[in-house]
C-alpha cells in the first residue's frame, strides 16, 4: 500500500458546482444543477446525453456556466480558465483516452512532468502505480490498449499533483478485464485522500467507490444520496425519468 502521496491540509469541501446552468451556444443542457459535496468520491450518473461531460466541463471550466457558481477549494474560480483551475489542483481526464498517439507512453508522461521540480520522480510515482506503462514506455500511445490509454490519461493527470480528480467515464469502451483494474486505481486514488468526480456508466462500481451520488436526467439533477450497494435501486429508478 503506497503511503498518501495527497496529503490534506484543507478544509472538507474540495469542489463545489452550485445551482448551474449552462450549454451550448444557444441551448442550455444543464437547468440548476447541484452537486452533492464531499471530499472524497462523488460520482454523477445518467443516461447518454444527460449532461454529465458537460458538467464536468463546467466544473474544469471548459465551458462557463450562464449562472451559478463553481467554487474549489473556498475559492470562487467560476470565471477561472482551464489551466488556472488546474494550477489550484484540479486534474481533469476527458472522455475517450486522450494521450498524443505519435508519441510513445514516457514522452506523454514527460510532456506533463517537464519544468515540474519533482518531474522525474512523479514520473516514476505512476510508472510504479501502472506496471503496464512501465513495460511500453516505448511504444507509441496510439498502440496501446484502451485500458492502458486510460491509465497513461490518468497518470498524465496525477503528475500535476491533483488535490482532485476530474473522471469522465473511465471504464468505457474497455475490455471487461481491464474494467476492473480501472476500478481498483480509482477506489485505490480515494483511498490515497485524492478527491474524485467520477462519471461513470457501470452503476454498481460507481455506487461501491461513491460517497455521494447524483443522477442527472435530461440536464436536471433527478436524484442524490449517499453511495453504497443500496442506493441502486433508487437510482436505476432516477434514471428512468
Ligand atoms: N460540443 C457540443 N455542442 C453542442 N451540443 C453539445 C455538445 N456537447 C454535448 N452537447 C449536447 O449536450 C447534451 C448533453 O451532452 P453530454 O454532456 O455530452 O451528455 P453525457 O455526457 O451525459 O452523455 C446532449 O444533448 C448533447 O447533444
Ligand atoms: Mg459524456
Amino acid at each position: 500500500m503506497p503511503t498518501s502521496l495527497f496529503p490534506r491540509e484543507r478544509g472538507p469541501e474540495v469542489l463545489e458546482l452550485n445551482d448551474i446552468h449552462a450549454g451550448y451556444g444557444r441551448t442550455l443542457v444543464l437547468h440548476g444543477v447541484t452537486l452533492p459535496r464531499s471530499d472524497t468520491v462523488v460520482a454523477v450518473l445518467g443516461h447518454n446525453g444527460a449532461g454529465k461531460s458537460t458538467l464536468l466541463r463546467v466544473a474544469i471550466g471548459l465551458i462557463k456556466p450562464r449562472s451559478g457558481h463553481v467554487i474549489f477549494d473556498g475559492e470562487d474560480v467560476t470565471s477561472l480558465p482551464p489551466n488556472k483551475r488546474v494550477a489550484r489542483g484540479m486534474a481533469y481526464v476527458p472522455q475517450g483516452q486522450q494521450s498524443f498517439s505519435q508519441l510513445t507512453t514516457m514522452e506523454n508522461l514527460q510532456l506533463v512532468a517537464d519544468g515540474r521540480r519533482r518531474g522525474k520522480a512523479l514520473i516514476d510515482q505512476q510508472l510504479a502505480r501502472f506496471p503496464a506503462l512501465e513495460k511500453f514506455a516505448t511504444r507509441k500511445a496510439g498502440l496501446l490498449s484502451g485500458g492502458q490509454r486510460q491509465q497513461l490519461a490518468i497518470a498524465r493527470a496525477l503528475i500535476t499533483e491533483p488535490k482532485m480528480l476530474i473522471l469522465d467515464e473511465p471504464t468505457e469502451g474497455i475490455q471487461p478485464t481491464i474494467v476492473a483494474e480501472i476500478e481498483h486505481t480509482v477506489m485505490q486514488l480515494a483511498h490515497e485522500g485524492l478527491s474524485v468526480l467520477l462519471v461513470e456508466q457501470h452503476i454498481g462500481f460507481a455506487l461501491e467507490a461513491a460517497d455521494k451520488y447524483l443522477v442527472l436526467a435530461s440536464g436536471f439533477a433527478s436524484s442524490t444520496g449517499e453511495g453504497g450497494a443500496s442506493a441502486a435501486e433508487g437510482v436505476r429508478l432516477a434514471m428512468a425519468i
